[in-house]
């Protein structure tokens, strides 16, 4: 039995308003060297770091959704959120700049991490480069007042707003994730694979969502989620919320989930890299030329890694990771980056 796109909803989803980023579909390939170093003879990497626009990432699949939205209501203002180094602002920003539409940054500084690199490099540059305005609150109440001011101000100059929620996390933005899974197992059917088993990300819960939809229409995907931002308690109950709101939003029954979840590498939190974290990424880096980032791909290829204490995954079968983006978050920071590919031995 092989993917079941008959059942898959395409008519309903070609049905709702969404603007084409382009780019698609984005690369899938072998990763063998990795795979040997793992002892995973099928890895297999889905690149959805690999874009045209705004040096890629999974948030333009959700932004697809919430500017064709947008641009439904007739927004000509686009204001989202984030921490400093958000990449999710970013490919909002740059979204925006494709689409002509004025882009507001609300970011907070809510990660333990200070210096230079951290405050002005990685992302940040390339927002103000996308032609975004960056307004950086210092905690959650100073960036609901910037946010406040911000509507206000635009409903005083006659423009029209629409508000992208945090990393693009509703039921609109996981439709993203929705395409980008119908996307991949057509890949992966094209290479005869009928059966795979997905390493995805979670942290504002979008792209897992969209990513245990697409598995439960499609069947024979098996969803590994690794958390990096939340302990898995509350990413549960996240996505299950998550993924009911997109079901319904779809029209698709709203039956529960599967999925195993792992937090093992998440570590002391959010935006917070551990030794294991370096150690994936000179990995990854050294045996197949791919980057990651600390703070999302780093913290999921942690748990690959170590897929024996961490993941519910047969080795004989193939094994996708999502690679979701994030490299520029990586030049945040560069004191540790420095540190880790200075190390004498790889461990
Ligand atoms: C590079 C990268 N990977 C993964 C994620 C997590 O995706 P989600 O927020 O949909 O859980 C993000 C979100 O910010 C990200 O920027």
């Amino acid at each position: 039995m092989t993917f079941d796109f008959d059942r898959f909803p395409d008519a309903t989803l070609a049905a709702i308003p969404r603007v084409d980023l382009g780019g698609w579909p984005t690369p899938l390939h072998a990763a063998p060297r990795l795979g040997d170093a793992l002892g995973l003879p099928s890895l297999l990497l889905k690149r959805d770091d690999v874009h045209p626009l705004g040096a890629g990432g999974n948030k333009l699949r959700k932004l697809e959704y919430h500017l064709g939205a947008a641009r439904e209501a007739g927004a000509d203002t686009v204001i989202t959120f984030g921490a400093l180094q958000t990449n999710h602002g970013r490919q909002t920003a740059a979204a925006c700049a494709k689409l002509g539409l004025r882009c507001e940054l609300v970011l907070t500084a809510k990660v333990p991490r200070d210096g230079e690199a951290y405050e002005r490099s990685g992302n940040i540059p390339l927002d103000k480069l996308f032609g975004a305005t960056v307004h950086v609150g210092t905690d959650d109440a100073d960036t609901t007042r910037i946010y406040d001011r911000l509507i206000a101000d635009a409903a005083a100059e006659g423009r029209t707003t629409a508000t992208v929620p945090i990393g693009g996390s509703n039921a609109l933005g996981a439709l993203g994730y929705l395409r980008a899974i119908r996307e991949l197992a057509g890949q992966l059917a094209e290479r005869g694979i009928d059966h795979a088993q997905l390493v995805i990300p979670h942290a504002s819960g979008g792209t897992a969502a969209g990513t245990t939809l697409a598995a439960g229409q499609l069947g024979n995907l098996e969803v590994n989620i690794v958390c990096v931002s939340h302990p898995t308690d509350d990413a549960r109950a996240n996505l299950h919320e998550l993924h009911t709101s997109a079901a319904t939003l779809l029209g698709v029954g709203t039956t529960p989930p599967r999925f195993s979840m792992t937090d093992a590498t998440l570590g002391p939190g959010y935006g917070i890299p551990t030794d294991a974290v370096w150690h994936a990424l000179r990995l990854f880096g050294r045996t197949e030329g791919v980057v990651l980032d600390p703070v999302y791909t780093g913290k999921v290829a942690a748990a690959l890694v170590d897929w024996k204490h961490n993941l519910d995954i047969d080795p004989n079968e193939p094994v996708v990771f999502l690679h979701t983006g994030g490299m520029p978050g990586l030049y945040g920071y560069t004191p540790e980056l420095t540190t880790a590919v200075n190390r004498d031995t790889p461990r």
